[in-house]
């Protein structure tokens, strides 16, 4: 007698029955590009579909994705003006700040999550204060490093003013040591105690953001990330990540990229089961199955239904992605 697991796969009843891993509108993010720069919403030529918004915009294009049954967006902003200290990134009157209380007040009850870090509001395009900059200036550093306390007393400032915006969640995406404590401490001096903070725990240093940075405009002008974001190779390094991101008090964890990293999500989940773990399936992903599908190479549904079930079963509870509004369509109907 022959096994035969080919008996539960006999209709789509009985393969619903059985399936192991959910895909639900409930656990996807959407990002959403927020410009200061522009009244007119600009299209970003590398990921298709996808928009800078401007800040008078972005309320009625929050509504439609909570219409969509989304529970959640992450805001990216693109400051007016950009200088060394990226300093529109703590404005009261700052793209992000303007930006959650516009969706605040239409939408109270989508979560507003928010990115926090530097690179888009720097002229240099780095994640912090870089060295050399007049004020910081440390000769034991090479010129242009990115400095890691300075830069992270700077991430605790944007991280309040976001929250007094009204933000429900806050996202540090820097990779800089000691960035979730330094958020901590300055949310909970601000008063800010039930502000949760998902930190890009284990965030790699990835060619697959290029489309992103075309999309927040923030390409660094000179170097690259890989001495604060982590190598391709390390899977247990990110562990360590995590693990001192929980004893800092991050509320939940995140690995990104997602697709070339599904043994760290399934590593994280089982190392870290008591907290939530969210993937970001990233710019260069999504611009990746969009272009293959726009050339008739891929169906584009199945395919984004696909990777976004891998994504959950690999461990994540939440995904982030771009897909995020098609695939809830797509889920519903
Ligand atoms: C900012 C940030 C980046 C992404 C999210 N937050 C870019 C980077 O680190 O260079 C990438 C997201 C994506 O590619 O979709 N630090």
């Amino acid at each position: 007698m022959i096994e035969r697991p080919r008996r539960l796969r006999r209709n789509p009843q009985l393969r619903g029955l059985v399936r192991e891993t959910s895909l639900a509108v409930e656990d996807l993010i959407a990002p959403l590009f927020v410009t200061a720069a522009s009244d007119v919403k600009r299209p970003i030529a590398s990921m298709p579909g996808i928009v800078q918004w401007p800040v008078a915009q972005v309320a009625a294009e929050a509504e439609r994705l909570a219409g969509l049954g989304l529970p959640a967006v992450l805001l990216f902003g693109i400051p007016q003006e950009k200088d060394a200290l990226g300093k529109e990134s703590h404005a009261q009157d700052g793209v992000i700040q303007r930006a959650v209380r516009e969706i605040k007040r239409a939408v109270p009850d989508l979560l507003v999550t928010t990115d926090v870090c530097l690179c888009e509001y720097t002229d240099h395009g780095h994640c912090g204060i870089v060295n050399g900059t007049p004020g910081f200036v440390d000769e034991r550093l090479p010129d242009g490093y990115v400095l890691n306390d300075p830069s992270v007393e700077l991430l605790g400032r944007i991280a309040v003013s976001h929250a007094a915006a009204g933000a429900d969640v806050v996202a540090p995406s820097a990779m800089l040591d000691g960035m979730v404590a330094a958020i901590r401490s300055a949310l909970d001096d601000a008063g800010f105690i039930d502000c949760p903070i998902l930190s890009y725990s284990a965030k790699y240093a990835s060619a697959f953001y290029g489309p992103f940075r075309d999309a927040a405009e923030g390409t660094p002008s000179f170097g690259d990330r890989s001495t604060h974001q982590m190598d391709p190779g390390n899977a247990h390094e990110a562990m360590r990540e995590h693990a001192l991101d929980v004893a800092e008090g991050a509320d939940m964890l995140m690995v990104k990229p997602a697709l070339a990293y599904l043994d760290v999500i399934r590593m994280t989940r089982d190392r870290f089961p008591e907290l939530p773990l969210a993937a970001y399936n990233v710019s260069g992903e999504y611009s990746m199955l969009k272009a293959a599908a726009a050339q008739g190479w891929l169906d584009e549904r199945r395919a984004v239904l696909e990777v976004l079930t891998a994504i959950r079963r690999a461990g994540a509870d939440v995904v982030i992605t771009y897909h995020a509004a098609d695939a809830a369509r797509w889920l519903i109907d």
